[in-house]
């Protein structure tokens, strides 16, 4: 494992794999995001039942797979099972829920970049922050460029600090607290991922000012991409891989 060192923010950064393109959180979703040409996708990462690290959104299977159910209560042998792509369209019929090891090693051969969202189901927190955090490390051992990981669940982050501190850190908010700055700070943190839609330019500002990397979602719109970019943004989280190019 690297030392900790500062993630090389693309200007764009397909969310939840290959953003609208492709079930979310599938390999179908990398494939589309290579295919665009980004460099950089964020994932949501939780705990299966047995404590295996796979990508899922919700707390639940039930909308973006054929089953049923809490990701908490069910295996990784019968997450295993499930269809993650017909939700999508026939096209993506057959894509599996993947587990964590399968879209680190993916994204590595790909050259691609993952922003890791530790999302834990309800009352988890603590042992997903650590078991993602110990995974990364064990999966990106010897890496050039270190996975960066990034949680609402200042608990989770917290854990992930304390399991692998080397492994760089993002703090996401819905809106910017007013102790933001001394939040980033005591979680050894690189940035602050925060929603466009309540970002100020002033907060861009002094997040900037302060030295941090900012990081907007979900911006679907090439002009709000744009005119945060000239705020200072560093990079935003896409669901629209077909409007902003994954050149700046
Ligand atoms: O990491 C940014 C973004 O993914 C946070 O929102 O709900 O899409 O995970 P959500
Ligand atoms: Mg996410």
């Amino acid at each position: 494992l690297q030392l900790r060192s500062p993630w090389p923010y693309p200007a764009v950064v397909a969310h939840r794999g290959g953003g609208a393109m492709a079930p979310e959180n599938t390999l179908a979703g990398f494939r589309a995001g290579i295919a665009h040409g980004y460099r950089a996708a964020e994932c949501d990462v939780k705990l299966s039942a047995d404590n295996v690290c796979f990508l899922l959104h919700d707390d639940a299977v039930d909308r973006t797979s054929n089953g049923q159910g809490l990701a908490a209560e069910l295996s990784m042998a019968s997450l295993a099972q499930l269809d993650a792509g017909a939700w999508k369209g026939a096209a993506f019929a057959g894509e599996a829920l993947p587990t964590f090891a399968n879209v680190a090693a993916y994204c590595q051969a790909q050259g691609m970049l993952l922003n890791v969202e530790i999302k834990p189901c309800p009352g988890r927190e603590e042992e997903t922050g650590r078991l993602v955090a110990q995974e990364a490390a064990r999966l990106w051992a010897g890496a050039a460029i270190p996975p960066l990981l990034s949680s609402f669940s200042d608990v989770a982050l917290r854990a992930a600090q304390h399991a692998v501190p080397a492994l760089p850190r993002a703090w996401l908010v819905e809106e910017v607290p007013a102790n933001w700055q001394a939040m980033l700070q005591e979680m050894d943190c690189i940035a602050l991922h925060c929603d466009h839609c309540t970002l100020t330019r002033e907060q861009a500002t002094a997040i900037k000012a302060a030295g941090y990397q900012l990081l907007c979602y979900t911006v679907n719109e090439l002009a709000r991409a744009r005119e945060i970019i000239g705020w200072g943004v560093d990079s935003v989280c896409t669901d629209r891989l077909d409007l902003l190019p994954a050149a700046r």
